[in-house]
């Protein structure tokens, strides 16, 4: 059950949380989680106000302000909770992290367009970051407190300061096919090479090749893909 993988979650990733009892008992944070997939439900099948009425109920419970329509993933841990906005347009990934008084914004007032920001998995939000507009940080970027983040964050960054700003680079995740296709093939590059000497020599000298190639002509490597 959803529910119960998120407080698991928080009582593994919170060093103050004694047991998952007391997650589920007394955490804000995964009180406000509780009203959220209750008010997005009702949300997603129409019930818009009832669903905003559930959301603010989860409010005044747990000092976090989530729209109803926000998409939050699993395993997400609001902690301390108190101050905590997610707007409308909002996604959260699965194993996100969010610290009391972190504004997840919009920077406009249009309808019906995206203006919050999606949020990937395993980003770490530190206390009173303001990520604001329709930008995304990446998988697995940490944003330092109090930081305002305006732009896109590669994954695996560290964004700290106002506007916020990279002091440390995100390891791109290459794939195995990626980096199979990136890297050169050395050994084919060289067995080619020498090939395409030879056949240069053979034609410079005009000895032909069966003169001194004495196997079956099936057998003579032309064109040969040497790659491994
Ligand atoms: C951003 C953060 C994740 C970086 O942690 P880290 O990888 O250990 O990085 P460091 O502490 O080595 O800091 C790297 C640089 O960023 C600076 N920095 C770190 N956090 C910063 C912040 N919030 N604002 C401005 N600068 C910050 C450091 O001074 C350091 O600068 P330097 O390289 O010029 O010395 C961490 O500092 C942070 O803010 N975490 C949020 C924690 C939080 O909100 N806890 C609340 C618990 S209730």
């Amino acid at each position: 059950m959803s529910l119960l993988s998120d407080a698991r979650a928080i009582a593994a990733k919170d060093p103050a949380a004694h047991s998952t009892a007391v997650v589920i008992l007394a955490y804000p944070g995964f009180h406000a989680l509780v009203a959220h997939r209750l008010a997005h439900f009702l949300h997603r099948h129409g019930r818009v106000t009832l669903a905003r009425v559930v959301s603010n109920i989860g409010r005044r419970v747990s000092g976090v302000d989530i729209h109803p329509a926000a998409v939050i993933g699993q395993r997400v841990f609001i902690d301390h909770a108190t101050g905590v906005v997610i707007g409308e347009t909002c996604t959260v990934g699965n194993d996100v992290t969010i610290y009391q008084g972190v504004t997840l914004g919009g920077t406009s007032i249009e309808r019906g367009v995206k203006r919050h920001p999606d949020i990937e998995d395993g980003v770490v939000i530190g206390a009173g970051a303001k990520v604001l507009g329709p930008i995304t940080v990446h998988e697995g970027a940490r944003i330092g407190a109090n930081s305002v983040v305006i732009a896109d964050v590669p994954a695996g960054a560290v964004v700290v300061g106002v506007p916020g700003r990279a002091v440390r680079e995100g390891a791109h995740r290459h794939d195995a096919a990626e980096l199979r296709e990136d890297s050169p093939d050395l050994v084919a590059a060289a067995l080619s090479d020498v090939f395409h000497r030879l056949q240069h020599l053979e034609s410079v000298t005009g000895i032909p090749r069966h003169s001194i190639d004495h196997r079956p002509e099936e057998q003579w490597v032309d064109d040969t893909d040497f790659s491994i």
